[in-house]
């Protein structure tokens, strides 16, 4: 399922947060959203996903408008502050998710399995939630978006707070799942992790200064570091938006 965000624009109250927002995200890409604090990452997400409105612009998915309720039965959403419950286990949340997206038992069964063994939580999935670590309940909230092995992933800040060798793995998961043709879109603060990724869309100041594959928004670098098109962006020396 393509993507396709026509000029998407977005305040709260007087204030412009995102501005003529336009991007394609076609099929099977892997997709950066990055961007400094404040720079609407979690807010395109939340677009994206139709949970906020736009006030002008449009999002499809395929032929389909978003917000269309249907259409979550193919987006799998983790975001930025993780949205599980404490007072139940691990696999109990999974459960309960799983129900939610009506996966017969016995199917449900299996990717439970799947997912916590992918978010390495296998060990832990009978202690409460509660008394998961900040990392553990990432993973979970991580677990319950793939749970029901969604077309399109709409991930925010989903490897904060995890260790170099577990992120290593869960991005190796992606891209085994990018290979089965899910698209993915991922916000990251780690610039490391654009190296994941077949394409970076860079946000500063509402607008999305840079898109691109990411080894040709490297080649406009010095150093080949990423972080350098934000510094240029900060400095005024703005090249053209690309779209
Ligand atoms: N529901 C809301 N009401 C009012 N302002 C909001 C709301 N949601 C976000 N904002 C504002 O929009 C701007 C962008 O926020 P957003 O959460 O999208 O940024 P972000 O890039 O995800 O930041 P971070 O990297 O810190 O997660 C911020 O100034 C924020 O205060
Ligand atoms: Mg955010």
């Amino acid at each position: 399922m393509d993507i396709r965000l026509k000029e998407v624009s977005k305040s709260f109250g007087k204030v412009p947060v995102l501005k003529n927002v336009s991007m394609e995200i076609r099929q099977g890409d892997i997709i950066c959203l990055l961007g400094p604090s404040g720079s609407g990452k979690s807010t395109l997400i939340r677009l994206m996903l139709g949970a906020l409105a736009a006030d002008s612009g449009e999002i499809r998915f395929g032929d389909t408008r978003v917000p269309n309720l249907p259409l979550l039965g193919n987006v799998g959403y983790m975001p930025q502050n993780d949205a599980v419950y404490t007072d139940l286990s691990g696999e109990a949340n999974l459960t309960f998710f799983g129900r939610l997206h009506s996966i017969p038992r016995a199917l449900l069964k299996e990717r439970i399995e799947a997912v916590l063994e992918m978010t390495d939580l296998t060990c832990d999935r009978n202690k409460l939630v509660r008394d998961y670590s900040g990392g553990m309940k990432k993973r979970l909230s991580l677990a319950a978006a793939l749970l029901h092995e969604p077309e399109v992933l709409l991930l925010d800040e989903p490897t904060v707070g995890i260790d170099p060798v577990l992120r290593k793995k869960i991005w190796e998961a992606f891209r085994e799942l990018q290979a089965r043709g899910k698209s993915i879109v991922v916000t990251t603060h780690v610039m490391d992790e654009v190296a994941w990724c077949d394409k970076a869309a860079l946000l500063y100041g509402g607008e999305v200064i840079e898109y691109g594959a990411v080894d040709e928004l490297l080649k406009k670098t010095e150093q080949g570091r990423i972080e350098e098109l934000f510094f240029r962006a900060s400095s005024g020396e703005r090249e053209e938006v690309s779209s």
